[in-house]
């Protein structure tokens, strides 16, 4: 290359170079840093299991898109990787990847709560999980002075303390993991069967009994069949659900 071209192409660089520093120097003041929730959770250290389910489930991008545009905040149970350890060997490996998706989601309330508001919230308290129905997904606050409990029907965990709060987000730490009741209780009434007939209620059921029994545990061959309707009914609810929200 000749010198010349050299020279001019140098001088070219140079001033792009330049015009580019005087364009940006006037936005490199630092950008209010929105909050991330990993990186609060990675710098108070022990929470290494459930950074590692934020991120396997999306819930750390959405928590952090969350914060940047809504201004209801959010709260977060943080259960300890000593809390992941002392759950019943597998109880992780046994769940499905949905499963694992509504149990973080389980610990994460769609609104910034302060300490000081757990006094006062009324149960049941609405998880990123949904449905606060018994049997679904409620969790409940308790309080006795100054300690907070978190009771979800399988479990009672106490709120250790506060890990991080600005305005928007707030970490609890938690010494148990929030197992939520649909995955972890007692399994939910069977539903449908698909030979009715084979369970009598009449059978085993006392006869005076109508006072308590609901009409499907009628005693009569017409309750029985009344329990089969109701079960078709309630499977075409379910597929008629299952179609809306597939
Ligand atoms: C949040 O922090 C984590 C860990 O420090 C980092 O890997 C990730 O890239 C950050 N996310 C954003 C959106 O800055
Ligand atoms: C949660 O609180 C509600 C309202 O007080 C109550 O009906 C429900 O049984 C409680 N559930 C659990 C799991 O504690
Ligand atoms: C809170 O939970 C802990 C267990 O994590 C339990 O020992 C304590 O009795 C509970 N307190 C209340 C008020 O329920």
């Amino acid at each position: 290359m000749a010198p010349q071209s050299f020279f001019i192409l140098l001088v070219l660089f140079l001033h792009s170079f330049s015009s580019t520093i005087s364009a940006q120097s006037p936005a490199a003041a630092p950008a209010p840093s929105a909050t991330n929730v990993t990186a609060v959770l990675e710098k108070a250290g022990q929470f290494t299991t459930l950074i590692k389910l934020l991120k396997s489930t999306k819930m750390a991008d959405q928590i952090n898109t969350q914060l940047s545009t809504s201004n209801q905040g959010m709260t977060l149970f943080a259960p300890t990787d000593n809390a992941f350890s002392s759950l019943k060997a597998g109880t992780l490996n046994s769940i499905s990847e949905q499963q694992k998706l509504q149990l973080v989601q389980f610990h994460v309330l769609p609104s910034f709560y302060s300490a000081a508001q757990f006094q006062t919230v009324s149960n049941p308290l609405h998880t990123q999980a949904g449905n606060t129905d018994d049997g679904q997904f409620p969790l409940n606050v308790t309080t006795s002075g100054n300690q907070v409990n978190i009771t979800t029907g399988v479990v009672n965990a106490a709120v250790a303390n506060t890990i991080f709060t600005d305005s928007q987000l707030a970490v609890y730490q938690v010494d148990q993991v929030l197992l939520p009741l649909s995955i972890f209780g007692t399994p939910a009434p069977a539903p449908a069967p698909s030979k009715p007939e084979t369970k009598i209620k009449g059978a085993d059921s006392p006869s005076g009994s109508s006072d308590s029994g609901s009409t499907a545990e009628a005693s009569s061959a017409m309750g029985v069949e009344q329990h089969g309707i109701a079960a078709a009914a309630s499977v075409g609810v379910v597929a008629i659900l299952a179609a809306f929200f597939l």
